[in-house]
């Protein structure tokens, strides 16, 4: 078994982008500078938007960051999108979900400028995915086929089966496992909460993509020895070995389906440092023009 260690690719993309955002400044252009959104004061989204700004500031980028209550309104949320849209100085702007009930997530959405929209998350950019257009991709399934990537895992042929139909990762991840590409071109199966013999479907899996949101809901007896196992699930769980009383699960039982694996990620250490780094990567190619004019 090998583990699939997310955060030392994190570094190691940390260093290209670096080297070329140097290069872009060598040039006479501008850093690349990403925008960032928090509407409320969640814990968890807390700690990812300034891991985000933190790693922006260490691959050379500028970072705009704004924070506004929960009870801002719809209306004026939607005002600093369409300044932020319009500000040249701007090439990537995202908004941190999930958004306070108040405010609809997919009118936010659809109001970044889609050249803007270094999530990957507004429906010309979705639509493009799954034209094999170019597009911005969502981070998460981007991170993990740089993982399949790096690692040289061949997906080709092979029986992918996702857990999870989210807008975020299960849906885009299955698209880009399945489209005409390396990686890709696996048999792609979706499994969700409706889904009947899960555990004989999981069972199949040459890779199995798990991002169903349930701690440690994936057991030994769903794996195929040998199987490459990628877990997207993050979950702050009450431990008594930690002196913090928390310990990261993800949804996958990691030390009984270790074992069984050719490949696995770790959390943390494993999808989650991607999503971060994938996020610059599309700042940086928002900044250098190469997927829209
Ligand atoms: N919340 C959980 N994941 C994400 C993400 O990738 N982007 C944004 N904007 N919010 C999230």
């Amino acid at each position: 078994m090998q583990l699939i260690d997310g955060k030392a690719i994190n570094l190691q993309m940390q260093a290209e982008i670096l080297q070329q955002v140097e290069e872009m400044v060598k040039n006479g252009q501008k850093r690349p500078n990403l925008a960032v959104i928090q509407v409320g004061d969640d814990g968890a989204s807390t700690t990812y938007v300034n891991s985000k700004i933190k790693t922006c500031h260490a691959v050379g980028f500028e970072s705009t960051d704004v924070r506004f209550p929960a009870d801002i309104t719809e209306a004026e949320l939607l005002a600093k999108i369409a300044e932020i849209n319009a500000d040249p100085n701007v090439d990537g702007l995202i908004v941190q979900l999930p958004l306070p009930k108040h405010i609809s997530e997919n009118k936010v959405i659809e109001a970044i400028d889609y050249r803007k929209d270094v999530d990957g998350f507004h429906p010309i950019n979705t639509g493009r995915m799954a034209m094999s257009l170019p597009a911005f991709l969502p981070a998460t399934p981007a991170g993990i086929m740089e993982l399949l990537a790096r690692y040289n895992i061949e997906t080709e042929g092979k029986e992918c089966v996702v857990l999870g139909r989210s807008n975020i990762v299960g849906t885009p991840i299955s698209l880009l496992m399945s489209r005409k590409s390396n990686p890709g071109n696996a048999t792609v199966t979706i499994c969700h909460s409706r889904s009947k013999n899960l555990k004989e479907i999981c069972r199949r899996a040459d890779i199995l993509i798990v991002a169903i949101g349930k701690p440690e809901f994936v057991t030994a007896d769903m794996i195929k020895p040998g199987a490459v196992v990628i877990d997207v699930g993050i979950h702050r769980l009450p431990s008594t070995e930690t002196q913090s009383g928390f310990k990261l699960k993800g949804d996958v039982k990691f030390d009984e389906v270790a074992p069984l694996c050719s490949y696995i990620t770790p959390v943390p250490g494993g999808v989650g440092p991607m999503t971060i780094i994938s996020l610059l990567k599309n700042t940086l190619l928002a900044g250098q023009h190469k997927i829209y004019e």
